[in-house]
């Protein structure tokens, strides 16, 4: 594993741009695993800026997103869509068609699951995904607990995770219980791995996903069986490791 040490979160934004601007300047046609959460926002924000400069060109890329929430429209705010499409989508040359992120609005779990893993099964696995980090430790909405065998399945969210949310709705009651994400083996199979970790409250289980044991009471920790990850942590993050 590659640890990149970054100085704060505007820094972290801008290695970890650079790196996913390198994979898709080598490989134009990239499947790119993306996700949401205050994390990579400054990545992307970083993408946008270098595409509008000419830099980075989008029209041949393919994106994944993780996760979506259960039960959420594409067009409501706090939906992942949303966010994606307000943060990057909106912003660059990627094609409509070439967006995939799971349908929260398919209430049959069964059948939005097997339509994602199908999907990722045709893509021939992801190039390089782009990964935040919960505080308890999950990735995507992959709780503690969750088998490491897991493809993408329906979940509901831990209390922690929902507290941590919150802040994206209006009250913690909206905050949807359920959320389709893809799994721990879906995740694994991806060819490179970009997680990035910016804040104090972050360093504690970066520490433990990292140095400490591989268990399923800490989803990241698998990543340390992952031949191919980058670590792109600012100070705060990293100052436990
Ligand atoms: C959410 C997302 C994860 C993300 C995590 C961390 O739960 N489903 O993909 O990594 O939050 O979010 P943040 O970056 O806001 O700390």
């Amino acid at each position: 594993m590659r640890i990149i040490r970054a100085k704060d979160y505007s820094d972290m934004s801008r290695k970890a741009a650079n790196v996913l601007s390198a994979q898709v300047i080598l490989k134009p046609n990239s499947v790119l695993g993306l996700s949401t959460g205050s994390s990579p926002v400054g990545v992307y924000r970083q993408l946008v800026e270098w595409y509008k400069k000419g830099d980075l060109d989008f029209s041949s890329a393919i994106t994944v997103n993780l996760d979506e929430y259960c039960g959420l429209a594409p067009d409501a705010p706090q939906s992942y869509r949303c966010f994606m499409n307000g943060n990057l989508f909106d912003h660059v040359n990627v094609r409509r068609e070439n967006i995939h992120i799971p349908n929260g609005m398919e209430a049959d779990a069964e059948k939005e699951c097997a339509r994602y893993e199908a999907l990722l099964e045709r893509l021939s696995g992801i190039d390089m995904q782009l990964l935040g980090i919960g505080r308890n430790g999950h990735i995507g909405f992959n709780e503690p607990g969750t088998a490491f065998e897991t493809s993408t399945h329906r979940v509901a969210l831990t209390e922690s995770t929902i507290a941590a949310n919150k802040h994206f709705f209006e009250d913690e009651n909206d905050v949807p219980r359920h959320a389709y994400t893809m799994g721990i083996r879906s995740i694994m199979q991806a060819a490179r791995i970009l997680l990035i970790a910016s804040g104090k409250e972050k360093a504690q289980i970066v520490k433990e996903a990292f140095t400490g044991a591989v268990t399923p009471l800490v989803p990241a920790s698998v990543l340390q069986l992952h031949n191919n990850v980058t670590l792109v942590g600012d100070e705060d993050a990293l100052s436990l490791l």
